[in-house]
């Protein structure tokens, strides 16, 4: 660890100490270089001097340990924003200070927006120099840290791309890799954004199938036919428009997975020809005369209660028992409110980096909210929901104006009914749920996107949603 001091320290104590950071200074006038190796050498840095670009380049290519980089825009061999490009291309982390002629600052303001630290204008008084290079240093000191932190959790918490901590994510971890070797089918259930597309990746990824394809069939957003032309393709000539014959999804996926997500949607049709395919392993292209062998890992993921379906008799029983060989029920976020940290923790550094943007962390009231609301989105709504306060943070910290009214403004829970006598549950439910719905569009506006967007759906699941329960609007 690098101790890191402001610049206020007196010659013979910053002798026996570390040095206060290193400092790579890229400018062609030697008066420049003169005075802030000595400038900054006083103040304890180690400091390297360079005066073109291409020995710059050469240098950042092997050495990416910099605390700060001072970086003239006026370079005899290049222009200092590409430097500045090079440098954080290589090293995201690196604190770059742009040093710029007097009048020239809509040059320095492109220069943070790609990622620059900040700007000194020439000519420059010392004070000015220690106080931004000592500032300059403790961001790549926080940002060092915050890497070495981010880095830990993520070896620890991380299995594929999936992160949490809790026991039950644990359990998961433990489980997909049980069956990740086998060949059954297994069916993914959970509610909506809870993860069952990167478990079903993962499942694939640790399975000796891992080099052959991965496909993903979402068969709520294809028109039933459509959706059987895709997977089982069709011969030369099967109907009007088939000019040449067209493999499926399932030829292509030979070898390797697909994942039906939203399973409950499919059509009776392509339910039969399913199941056909998990007992045979071989199925009929659209208008063909021999059928076709594969060798397919299937997964399905459902947000509904699959079995609820086969007793309505909107789901084949038959096909239910071939794909709920084994199981997987994921928990929704509110049973496992300790990986909240964890998550928000992870979602922050992915949009930070995304955006750009310098935010640290969380305030504790921040906090405390995320840990306490229920989130019927699960994962997926408290990924928008880190995202939307990058973008709108202006500190370093994520405030409460930045979060969604409805996490935080009066009536955040919507009074819950008590029980009435001849209702069941699942009407109850059923009931509350369409009152949500239709509030949520009249907020917004009647846009189903937006709509989905505060109930913390994906579009097409708000969509499904609306369908079943019969709402207009
Ligand atoms: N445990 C997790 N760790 C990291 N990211 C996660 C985790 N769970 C979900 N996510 C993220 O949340 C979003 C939603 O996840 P995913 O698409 O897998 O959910 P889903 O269960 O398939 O939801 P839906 O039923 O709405 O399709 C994705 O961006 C995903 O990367
Ligand atoms: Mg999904």
């Amino acid at each position: 660890m690098r101790n890191i001091r402001g610049g206020m320290t007196n010659m013979t104590m910053h002798q026996e100490l570390a040095p206060a950071g290193r400092v790579l200074v890229l400018d062609d006038e030697p008066v420049i270089q003169d005075v802030l190796r000595d400038l900054l050498q006083k103040s304890g840095y180690e400091v390297t001097v360079l005066g073109d670009a291409a020995a710059a380049r050469q240098l950042l290519s092997e050495d990416g340990d910099w605390d700060v980089f001072l970086l003239d825009f006026m370079l005899p061999d290049d222009d200092g924003m590409e430097v500045l490009k090079y440098a954080r291309k290589l090293h995201p982390e690196l604190v770059v200070v742009m040093i710029t002629a007097f009048g020239t600052v809509e040059n320095a303001v492109s220069a943070m927006k790609l990622g620059a630290f900040h700007y000194l204008t020439k000519p420059f008084k010392n004070e000015e120099v220690r106080h931004l290079v000592a500032q300059a240093a403790k961001t790549a000191g926080l940002r060092r840290e915050n890497r070495d932190l981010r880095k830990a959790l993520e070896e620890k918490y991380k299995f594929e791309k999936i992160i949490g901590k809790s026991r039950r994510m644990k359990e998961l971890y433990r489980f997909i890799d049980q069956v990740a070797s086998s060949t059954s089918t297994v069916l993914i259930q959970g509610e909506s954004g809870t993860g069952k597309e990167l478990v079903a990746q993962a499942i694939h990824r640790r399975s000796p199938r891992a080099v052959k394809p991965f496909l993903v069939v979402n068969s709520n957003s294809i028109p039933a036919e459509l959706l059987e032309d895709n997977l089982f393709g069709h011969a030369r000539g099967a109907f009007t428009g088939a000019v040449g014959a067209k493999k499926g999804l399932m030829e292509l996926a030979d070898g390797g997975t697909i994942l039906f997500d939203e399973i409950s949607t499919i059509s009776g049709d392509v339910q039969a020809k399913l199941l056909r395919v998990m007992q045979e392993k071989e199925f009929l292209p659209i208008g063909a005369l021999e059928s076709r062998r594969v060798d397919v890992r299937i997964l399905a993921a459902t947000n509904e209660n699959l079995r609820d379906l086969v007793a309505e008799g909107r789901f084949r029983e038959d096909l239910y028992y071939r794909m709920a060989v084994i199981s997987i029920d994921l928990p929704p976020l509110r049973r496992r409110a300790e990986d909240i940290p964890l998550l928000a923790e992870h979602f922050l550094a992915r949009y930070t980096k995304e955006n750009r943007k310098e935010v640290q962390g969380f305030s504790p009231d921040v906090m405390a909210l995320l840990m306490e609301y229920g989130w019927p989105g699960n994962v997926r709504e408290l990924e928008n929901v880190v995202e939307r306060g990058v973008v709108l943070a202006t500190g370093d910290r994520i405030h409460v104006e930045t979060l969604p009214a409805y996490m935080s403004g009066p009536g955040r829970s919507p009074m819950l009914p008590g029980p009435v006598e001849g209702v069941g549950l699942n009407q109850a439910l059923t009931d509350f749920e369409a009152v949500l719905i239709r509030d949520a569009l009249e907020k917004a506006g009647g846009v189903q996107k937006k709509a989905a967007e505060i109930l913390g759906l994906k579009p097409t699941t708000l969509n499904e949603k609306i369908k079943r329960l019969g709402i207009t609007h």
